[in-house]
This record gives C-alpha cells, structure tokens and sequence, in this order.
C-alpha cells in the first residue's frame, strides 16, 4: 500500500516538476533502435514524421505492432532490430496517469562509408535488404553526375564507360572493375528518395600498380577485354606504344577471342618479342590497367624413341631468326644457324637436321646424341633447353640381332621344348609399348615366324635415312 503510494507519488513528481522528457535519437540504417521505458509507462505511441500516420504501437494489454518490448530486469525497451526509413518519427511513452512521460524523436541517418578505389577490383554496394525495384544508384563525379540504377535496372550500362559494367543481383549492385575514374561519390537511396547509403570511393590507393606476368617462352598469353575497355597498347624498350586491338593487322599469334563480357586478347605461343608493357584503355581514355610481361626461357625433358625423329618446335619464331646448339660433356656443335643445318662433316649430326617453318628434326636419334640442344633467337637470347629422355620400346632389331645370336643357341640344344615355349608366349600381347629388350627375349622371330610370316604393321626394322622424310 505504502510502496503504491510513494509509486504515484514519485509519478505525479516527474510528470510535474521535469514537464516533458524529449530525446533525439540519431539511428544509421539498418541498426538497432533502442528505446527504454519508464516503469509507469503505460502504452508507447508512434507518429512518423510526415505525420501521416499516428498509432498506438505498444499497451500493457496488447502486443506490440511494430519491434519488440524486451524486460531485463526491472526495465523494458522498445527494440527495433533493424530500423529503415519509415521507422522515423516521434515515440512517444504515456504514463499511467494519462499524461506524456517521454518523447523520443528518431532520425534514421544513411549509411557511409569511405573506400579506397583499388583498380581492378569491383565496388560492391549493398541493398540492405530493400527491395531490387525500389533502388537507385546515383554516381556524383567530378566530371558527371549519373543515374546507374534506376528501379533496379542498370541504365548507366548504356553510358559510355559503362557499358555493361553495372551488375545486379538480389542483394547488391556491383560496379566492375574500378579505375580511378569511377572515383567520386555513390548515393543509394529507396523508392520514397531517402538515401539509404552513401558511399565514397576515394583515391587513396588508386594509383595504377602494374600487374607483374611471368611466361615461359612458348605459353600462352591472356588479357581480358571485356566489352568496357576500348583499347589494348603494346610498348616495350625497343618498340614505342602501338595499337595491339583494335587494329586490322593479321597475326596467328596474337588474335582476339569472344566477345562481350568474354572477349580476350590471346598470344600464343609467347616469345621474347612479346616481353614489354600492356595497357588497357577505357571509354573515358584513360588508363585502366597495365600489365608488364615477362619472358623465361623453357627447359623441357622430352621423351624420345633411339631410332625415331626428334622435333624441337620454333614455338612461333620465324625459322631464320633460330640457331640450335647441342652441348654435352664431350661437345658443342651449332646445328642449326639462322634457320639452316649447319653441314659439318666432323659431328655424328651431318645429314640429320632437318628444319621445317614451325620445327626443327633430328633424324634418327641416338644415345649419343644425349646432351641439351638450345634454341636461341635472333637477337641470341636463350628461348629453351630440350633434353631428350631416351624411351625404351621393344625394338625389333635389337631382338633380332639378340636372337640371332643367343637363343639359336640354346635352340639347338633344347629343340621342341623351346619351341612350344616361344609359340606360346608369342601369342600374348606383344605390342605392348614400353617392354624392355629382356623380355623379347622370348618372342623368338625366327620361330614365331613360322607361324606368323608377317612382321606387325609399323615395327618393321628400316632404319631411316634422311633422304626418306
Ligand atoms: C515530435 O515531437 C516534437 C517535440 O514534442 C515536436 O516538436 C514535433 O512536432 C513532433 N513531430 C511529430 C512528427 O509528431
Ligand atoms: C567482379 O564481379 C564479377 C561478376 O560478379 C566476377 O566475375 C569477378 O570475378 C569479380 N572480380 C573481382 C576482381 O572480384
Ligand atoms: C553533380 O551534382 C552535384 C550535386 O547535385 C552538383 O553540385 C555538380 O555540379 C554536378 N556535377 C556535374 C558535372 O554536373
Ligand atoms: C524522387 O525524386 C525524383 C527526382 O529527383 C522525383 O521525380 C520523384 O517524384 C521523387 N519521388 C518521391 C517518392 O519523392
Ligand atoms: C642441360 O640442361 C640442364 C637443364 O637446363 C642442366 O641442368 C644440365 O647441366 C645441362 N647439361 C649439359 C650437359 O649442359
Ligand atoms: C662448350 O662451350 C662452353 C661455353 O662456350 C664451354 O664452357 C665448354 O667447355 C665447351 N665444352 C666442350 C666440350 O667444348
Ligand atoms: C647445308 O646443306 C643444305 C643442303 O645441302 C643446304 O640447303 C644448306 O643451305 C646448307 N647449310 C649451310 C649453313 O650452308
């Protein structure tokens, strides 16, 4: 009885002696809204701000219309989780007597954010949940001003310098591929024109940083061009800036592939030529990205077959402009020099080069032709070192000089009983690639001829001369 007393006692004191409670309550979007109520507060009343609408959100009798009243302890609040623009107005708490106990002003302020433009990357804008019809994007520049997205469509795609670069997906917008002259400011605002978001793409870290490329001599090269960028330029130390794409010049190693969003310029295969600066351009002719290049030369083990052909492929460089050397312990011989065998007599090569406009042939290779053969272009630099690795098949000339030899011998002596032996293993698969020269052994041809007169298709032992090929 005495604790109701001092209750409305106290009451009565605080509506009259501090009249009014009026607080401003400043809320980014999207935040929480947090609003705490007196003990004797007895409902809680919304007007928003254009005050077109006024309703009573909260009574102790009824739940709440919009947010949530969370008790801790001994006091209650008012939560809105994530507040948006229509959450602006007054809230105001009337207390059990009839009388207003408080009133908070609520101001929804737009979101802000500062980043850094960092060229190549995408600026990502999210649409904080409104809905994808109701946005707007606005670019405020410092050349232009323009709309990107209107009732969730990308018009700023048509512009120039755009051109397709404004993506759209449920949650976000996505501006691709910045450079420094998409650097301005960004307003995000819902259909009633509220700002929702604003962000501001700065210089800070905005200079163009070129983008280091390391490729073997021989890989492929590739630079995107989607359908933003205008132009691709070329420059190296001995080769001023030119026009790489568009241009009408016919190249075979360097060309353009797709279009749109997938267009790309391709070189392949990359020489030292290509070492040197690329530029791309945008529509607003500026300098959207640079790329600088690298070339290494290659080192290759290849397999190769005693007997067979050994290429070395130019890789794209014009026959005249290579020289070929072979180096092992024992030697250094130039094979080729400017596109020509050299004719020596003295090296175990002579006769045995061959070169065609896309490679180089050693005919006939052999283990004593094992070493590393270097390539190297017109200007001397060193394109790559191929060392053949010597693969060992089933060779039916080593066998026959083998069979010749040992197991006429033992035939001899051991007659049928071999016999049987060499038939029945001949008729298991003897085509098998990689079978070492012990194992044909037991494939007599002598004996297996007389059952099979006909050498297998393309293991007839002719050795290759030069003069063949
Ligand atoms: C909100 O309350 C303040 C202070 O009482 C008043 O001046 C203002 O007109 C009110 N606004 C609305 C939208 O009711
Ligand atoms: C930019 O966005 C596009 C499309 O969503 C995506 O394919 C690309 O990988 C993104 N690029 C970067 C650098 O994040
Ligand atoms: C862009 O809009 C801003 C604000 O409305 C204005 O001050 C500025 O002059 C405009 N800039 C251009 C280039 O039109
Ligand atoms: C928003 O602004 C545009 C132009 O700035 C105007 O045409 C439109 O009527 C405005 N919409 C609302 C809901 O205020
Ligand atoms: C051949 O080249 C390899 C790899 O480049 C190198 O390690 C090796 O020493 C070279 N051999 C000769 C004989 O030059
Ligand atoms: C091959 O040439 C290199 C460099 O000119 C030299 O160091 C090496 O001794 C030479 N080898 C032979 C076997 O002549
Ligand atoms: C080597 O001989 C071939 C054919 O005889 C000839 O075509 C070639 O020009 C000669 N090479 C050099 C470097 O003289």
């Amino acid at each position: 009885m005495w604790v109701l007393w001092i209750l409305l006692l106290t009451g009565n004191f605080i509506t009259e002696s501090w009249s009014l409670d009026v607080s401003h309550l400043s809320v980014t979007y999207g935040q929480q809204l947090s609003i705490t109520m007196m003990s004797v507060t007895d409902k809680l009343e919304f007007t928003s701000v254009n005050k077109e609408q006024s309703y009573i959100i909260w009574s102790r009798n009824a739940q709440p219309k919009k947010g949530k009243v969370i008790s801790s302890g001994e006091e209650n609040h008012f939560v809105i989780k994530s507040v948006t623009f229509d959450d602006q107005g007054n809230y105001t708490q009337w207390n059990l007597w009839g009388k207003v106990g408080s009133v908070h002003l609520v101001k929804v302020l737009s979101k802000r954010r500062i980043q850094g433009c960092v060229p190549g990357k995408n600026l990502s804008i999210s649409m904080d949940g409104l809905s994808k019809d109701d946005v707007k994007l606005q670019f405020f520049g410092k050349d232009f001003n323009l709309t990107l997205v209107e009732h969730g469509l990308p018009v700023g795609n048509n512009q120039f310098g755009y051109w397709g670069r404004i993506h759209i997906t449920s949650k976000s917008i996505q501006v691709l591929i910045v450079d420094g002259s998409d650097v301005g400011k960004y307003i995000l605002s819902d259909h009633e024109n509220n700002t929702v978001t604003i962000i501001i793409l700065s210089m800070f870290n905005c200079e163009l940083q070129p983008t280091q490329l390391k490729r073997i001599h021989g890989q492929q090269l590739i630079i995107k061009l989607p359908i933003w960028y205008k132009k691709l330029e070329f420059s190296s130390e001995k080769e001023k800036q030119s026009v790489l794409w568009p241009s009408c010049a016919q190249h075979t190693r360097k060309y353009v592939k797709g279009s749109g969003y997938k267009r790309q310029f391709i070189i392949n295969p990359v020489t030292y030529n290509d070492q040197g600066t690329y530029t791309r351009w945008n529509y607003r002719d500026q300098v959207s990205s640079v790329f600088k290049l690298e070339v290494f030369t290659a080192t290759h083990i290849k397999d190769c077959e005693d007997g067979k052909t050994f290429t070395i492929s130019l890789d794209g460089l014009a026959k005249e402009d290579v020289t070929l050397l072979f180096t092992n312990e024992d030697s250094n011989i130039t094979l080729v020099e400017h596109g020509l065998p050299v004719n020596n007599s003295h090296n175990h090569f002579s006769e045995r080069i061959q070169v065609t406009s896309s490679d180089i042939q050693v005919l006939n290779i052999g283990v004593s032709d094992m070493g590393n053969y270097t390539l190297t272009d017109h200007e001397g630099r060193k394109v790559k070192v191929i060392t053949p690795h010597f693969v060992y098949k089933a060779k039916p000339l080593l066998a026959l000089l083998l069979l010749l030899l040992i197991p006429a011998l033992i035939c001899c002596c051991y007659g049928d009983k071999i016999y049987k032996k060499c038939t029945r293993s001949t008729t298991t698969t003897a085509a098998s690639t990689t079978m070492s020269a012990v194992k044909t052994e037991n494939q007599n041809p002598l004996l297996a001829d007389k059952k099979k007169p006909k050498a297998p298709a393309g293991r007839t032992p002719v050795k290759q001369s030069p003069a063949q090929k």
